[in-house]
Order: C-alpha cells, then structure tokens, then sequence
C-alpha cells in the first residue's frame, strides 16, 4: 500500500484513540496466566496483538473478541497446552520476549519464532537471564528462534542485573519470577515502563521498584515476592487507555501545520511513558493536559493541541528510556522546529523494528532535511520546510506514521511506500488523520472516511 499525504489542511477535531499497545499485550498475556475470566475493554486489535492472540490459542486459552472487549479465560500459571509447532511472533518483540517469560513460569515447552525482522532483534538479553534463574532455553546465535524445554519448577531468584533498561526484559524476567521458589531483583540502568508492575500489583502480586546508587551509578530495582499459590493471580477488569505513543504523531502533527486545535481523549499519561510531552513543553509547545480518574493505577487524562512554533532542543540520558518509541516523530518536530536539536545516548534504537537512527536520517535526507547520524543518535537543524518525495518505511510503522506527519506540514505531497506495515500498532491511523481534515490518497484513492464526511 501506498500512502499519499498532500500539503494543506489544518487538523481540527476531538477523537479518542485505541487502546494502549504495551498495555494489550500485558492485559492479554497476563489474563491468560490469572484465575478465571478477564474482561479487558479498548484492547487494540492489530497486527502485533493478533500474534499475541493466535499464539493464546495454540496453548490452549480460550479468548473471545467483541468489538474492542476482549474476554479471556485465565487457566493459572501451568495452565498451558503443549503447542504444536513453533509459536509465530511475526514482527513483535515485545510478543516473542512476554510469551518466553510465561512460558518459562508455566513449565511450557516451545519454539519461539517470527518474521525476518524478529529473527535480526537480540535475544541474548532474555535468554542469558532465564538461564540464570534455571530456564531451560537456547536461541541461534543470540536471536530467535528460541527453543524453550521443560524446566525444573520452581526457578532460582536472586538478583538479575541488565545492562540495558527495558520493559519488555523485565516484564520478561517478571513473569518468570513468579514460578521462583525465592525473591527476584531486576536492576536496571534506567527507569523503563512500569505497566507490568502496576498490572501484576493489582492481580495480588507482591512487586515494588526504587531507586538506588549501586558503585555510583544511578540504578532502579524491581523486588518480586512471587505467590505462594500457582492458581492464585486474580483476573482483569479494564478499560485501557488510548495510547500515548499512538497519540505522539497526532500532538506533533498538530503542533506543526499552521491552525490547527485537537483535543485527544482519555490517553494513558503514565510518566514512565511521556517523555515526548516533556520534551515539546520545552520546545515551546502548546498542551493543555486535563487528568481524568486513573484506570487500574495508570494515570489517564485529554490533551489539547495548538500548532506551535517550537525551538530546538537535546535529548539525552534519562530521558530517553520515557520517550523510547517516540524518535520518530521527535525527529520530525525537531525537522520543523527552529534551530539544532541533538539526540544523545539512544543507541538501544538500532535495534528496534529497524535501525531508527540510520533509517530515519535516510528518509528525512530525501525531504530535504539537514540531518546527521552518530553512532549513538542524531542531529537535525530545523529549517521549517520540507519539499515533498517519495519515501520507504524501512518495515518500520512508526517510521510510516512519523513520515506521513512530516507530509501533512510539507510544501509537496510525500508517498509512503509499503505503508501497510502502519497496521502492525495503528491500524485507525488513517481514517483517524482523515477525520480530523488531513487529505490522504490509500494507493491513489480517496480513503473511505473522507468519501463520507464530504
Ligand atoms: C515495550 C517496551 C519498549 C518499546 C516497545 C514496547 C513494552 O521496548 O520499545 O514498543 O510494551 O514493554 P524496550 O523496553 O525493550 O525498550
């Protein structure tokens, strides 16, 4: 699929949004460990969940799709079947690292696979740690496919250092955890998303973080008492938020074409998530946030966007773990912003769905933006103009939807090649940019959405 985005419109509009991904993945994966059913309302249907959700049903779990409400019948931890073939991840990380953690506390033997892209993503990172904890696991050369054995239960705790902060390895270590016979201690360089520690907190988990200095280094600790019970994880009852990084591409495509005014309703605002809004306040940016009641411990509230002239700014450190998915459409606000914006300390993005620092400093050259890669991040001086082009995603959705915003703002229509990939975490993207007056041809059409409301 090719995705056109001519010049012109300004965004105006309220819209909610689907549902978090982190969020499904967790509220699917862990109700089908807990006790009984869970209802989990607003879950995102889309490519990577549904890899989440057949490989469910090949352990045996009975889920039902109504709308958005997803119900899961939970069969406690050791409640998998034997799959019969490998488990297909397709592109998700997150589903290949979340499943091996399971897996691994529920004694299930399996094979772990996934699409080309997976297969390059290291894998190292959960496997040296399982080992370490008892899990029968190998990988082929560090990298799926994983093959999982039977494990002796229950697995060793202690204290598991990683040298890179990240959720998905330690919601990963977490899951394993509870099928330890002692505590468990993930230290983590960085802060990471802390979705699996609110979650498994309110399904009676035993879990809590702080912040220490470990041999002078700023470190944080996540302490697990696994249960005594195997059957004893209470179920789910959640409406997830609309999800933040989903929402990143409409606050910067708002922020950068001249008139616009949205508002996006009830999105997830867990601090561990919303660098990005920090880093635009900075910028200059105009976001008005209005808090709604949490939801399951994850703080919830409505954003309004005005467009903004924004200034260059540097992005390092810890910040950088708050706003991990958001590279992408950071680089295109610091394209339009004024002045130097610089990225430090962000290697960990060569290793996600593409290599973002050199895929994105490659397709932002074609459009006429002055960016330069290091090894570790990138610079880009800020012109406020970008001439239009045909551009390629890199198999990357989040480098499809940050391209696409980068053309709503463009002198020149920007095409997006092989755009399909953008189902994979915001299958709505287009109807929903439609809506709020973006003008977009889907392989040369008009899109359905803007044949209606015309
Ligand atoms: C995720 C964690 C992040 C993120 C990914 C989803 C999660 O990965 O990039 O899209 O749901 O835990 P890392 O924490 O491994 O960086």
């Amino acid at each position: 699929m090719n995705l056109s985005i001519l010049p012109g419109n300004s965004l105006k509009g309220t819209t909610p949004l689907p549902g978090d991904k982190s969020l499904s993945h967790r509220a699917a994966l862990f109700a089908a460990v807990a006790a009984g059913r869970s209802q989990i309302d607003n879950f995102l249907i889309s490519g990577v969940t549904n890899q989440l959700l057949n490989a469910l049903t090949h352990l045996g779990i009975n889920w039902k799709l109504n709308g958005t409400s997803l119900a899961v019948e939970g069969k406690g931890l050791g409640g998998f079947s034997v799959p019969f073939g490998p488990l297909n991840c397709g592109n998700s990380a997150t589903t290949l690292r979340f499943l091996a953690g399971a897996l691994a506390s529920t004694g299930t033997p399996a094979v772990l696979d996934g699409s080309e892209s997976l297969r390059r993503r290291p894998m190292d990172r959960i496997i040296q740690p399982l080992q370490q904890m008892g899990v029968n696991i190998k990988g082929t050369s560090g990298c799926a496919p994983i093959s999982m054995g039977v494990s002796q239960l229950p697995l060793k705790g202690g204290t598991l250092t990683l040298s890179v902060a990240s959720a998905q390895v330690k919601t990963c270590l977490l899951l394993a955890g509870l099928a330890s016979g002692e505590p468990l201690s993930i230290v983590e360089p960085g802060f990471s998303r802390d979705h699996t520690e609110r979650m498994l907190t309110g399904m009676g988990v035993s879990i809590r973080s702080e912040k220490a200095t470990i041999q002078g280094r700023t470190c944080y600790l996540t302490h697990l008492i696994p249960p005594a019970a195997r059957y004893s994880l209470k179920p789910i009852n959640m409406v997830l938020p609309g999800d933040f990084s989903s929402a990143a591409f409409l606050i910067v495509a708002a922020l950068i074409i001249p008139g616009s005014e949205i508002t996006l309703q009830n999105i997830g605002l867990n601090a561990t998530r919303t660098g990005l809004l920090d880093i635009l306040l900075s910028m200059g940016a105009s976001i008005q946030i209005a808090a709604r009641p949490t939801r399951n411990g994850e703080p919830v509230g409505d954003l309004t966007i005005r467009h903004s002239v924004l200034k260059g700014v540097d992005v390092s450190g810890e910040q950088v773990v708050r706003m991990i998915d958001e590279f992408p459409i950071f680089a295109i606000a610091a394209a339009y912003a004024k002045g130097t914006s610089t990225v430090r300390d962000a290697a960990e993005l060569r290793v996600k769905e593409s290599d973002r620092i050199s895929a994105l400093c490659v397709e932002l050259k074609k459009l006429g933006v002055d960016v330069a890669e290091t090894p570790d991040g990138f610079s880009i001086h800020g012109t406020g103009e970008l001439h239009g082009g045909v551009v390629d995603p890199h198999g990357d959705h989040r480098l499809a939807m940050s391209l696409a915003v980068a053309g709503m703002a463009a002198r020149e229509t920007i095409v997006i090649q092989n755009a399909s990939i953008i189902q994979e975490s915001f299958p709505e993207f287009a109807d929903v940019i439609t809506r709020l007056g973006a003008k977009i041809l889907i392989d040369d059409k008009i899109p359905a959405a803007e044949r209606v409301s015309a």
